[in-house]
């Protein structure tokens, strides 16, 4: 007899990401839906990987994770957001920031406590916490803007409240927080016991006149927050899996004790390579302006069709609307139109309602652009009689 699992978590599928990908692949159509490059990363950076091997640093590295790459992550934020932490005891190496947010979770939840997520958000936040024991609240981002509407944060807050997750440059919108924004929150956050989860993972992808202002930057942020970033999205190796955590020496350790025993440690060799490659800081200080033209190159193309778009500050991501397209297929709702355009038109793209607890469907859909600009061409060429 086969003893029948009694699911802990009803509610979960497979996430949307994975659906359309697989659908795409299916009708063998231009995927623009999952976030991530189809060109190579630096060949530098999988020589270093290779040589990392060879010279046999194959075994288990430091719990935190290997001392020179947590060096140069603490020079890196001093260098761009001017605050010291020590790589000792303020950073740590994870499998990706899907780990770092988990761990953090739950390092930081305790049942029954409540934590605010700024909807729409990326799809691993709201398991995490109910993993962790803890209670969502959603409070939404402005519809339109997706700017936060602080009165409703400021309303959020009980005294029940743990945590606030935030993430800016945000996916799916690319909206970019402001420096206003960040001290707006720090002055809400100030008289409370908060704690702040500030997930940065695009930090090197905001478009000029735009700056990415890290929670790091700010002093009464900094000390109250847990900043998680991914060398997948710098250095496209979203494969990779290696992602960072930067908190206060304290924070650090509660940390650490549910990383020891989720993962303890992450590959060897990755970990020196990145350590290596990050010596030389051109390919993230370079990486505004190699986006910022992908951006411009997929949204001059989009302008030529009857999809409405939505500003494109930062992230990989370009959102836009649909509801002034030709097609009666524009009545659909967005995840019924994503399967359309996938399978109809052969262009993938993720419907933003995938992005909110209550399916909100405000007629927006959302495109990956860290493509090929051939990939790119390919996708405006078939999205050009919409
Ligand atoms: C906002 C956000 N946070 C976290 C992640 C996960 O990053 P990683 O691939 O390093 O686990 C992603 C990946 O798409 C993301 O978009």
């Amino acid at each position: 007899m086969t003893p029948q699992l009694i699911s802990k978590q009803p509610k979960l599928g497979t996430t949307i990401f994975t659906v359309m990908s697989g659908l795409a692949a299916e009708v063998g159509a231009v995927n623009l839906g999952q976030g991530f490059p189809d060109f190579e990363c630096d060949p530098q950076l999988t020589h270093a990987v290779t040589k990392a091997m060879q010279e046999g640093l194959n075994q288990y590295p430091p719990m935190p994770g290997v001392l020179p790459l947590r060096e140069a992550v603490s020079q890196k934020i001093e260098n761009l957001y001017h605050h010291h932490y020590d790589a000792q005891t303020e950073i740590t190496i994870t499998a990706g920031a899907t780990q770092a947010l988990l761990t953090i979770m739950l390092a930081v939840v305790h049942s029954g406590d409540e934590v605010i997520v700024l909807e729409p958000c990326y799809d691993c936040y709201v398991p995490n916490v109910e993993m962790a024991g803890g209670v969502v609240v959603r409070v939404p981002l402005t519809p339109g803007t997706f700017k936060p509407d602080f009165d409703k944060i400021q309303a959020a807050i009980t005294s029940k409240t743990r945590a606030i997750l935030i993430n800016s440059p945000h996916n799916p919108s690319g909206m970019v927080w402001r420096h206003e924004d960040m001290l707006k929150l720090q002055e809400i956050l100030a008289p409370t016991q908060i704690v702040l989860i500030s997930d940065e993972v695009y930090e090197h992808m905001v478009y000029a006149p735009l700056q990415h202002w890290s929670a790091a930057h700010f002093d009464g942020l900094a000390a109250r927050a847990f900043i998680v970033s991914s060398f997948g999205k710098t250095y496209h190796v979203t494969g990779w899996k290696v992602g960072t955590v930067a908190a206060p020496a304290d924070y650090t350790a509660e940390l650490r004790k549910v990383h020891q025993f989720m993962v303890f440690t992450v590959n060897t060799p990755m970990q020196h390579a990145l350590a290596r490659y990050m010596a030389d800081p051109a390919p993230y200080l370079e990486l505004p302006a190699f986006y910022q033209r992908k951006r411009d190159l997929f949204r001059q193309g989009l302008a030529q069709t009857h999809f409405k778009l939505l500003p494109g500050e930062g992230t990989y991501f370009q959102c836009a609307d649909i509801s002034g397209l030709q097609v009666p297929e524009k009545n659909l709702s967005e995840a019924e139109f994503c399967q359309w355009l996938t399978a109809e038109i052969g262009v993938a793209a993720i419907p933003l309602s995938a992005f909110y607890g209550n399916g909100f469907d405000q007629k927006v859909i959302r495109f990956c652009f860290a493509k090929t600009d051939e990939t790119l061409h390919a996708a405006l060429h078939k999205l050009k009689g919409l």
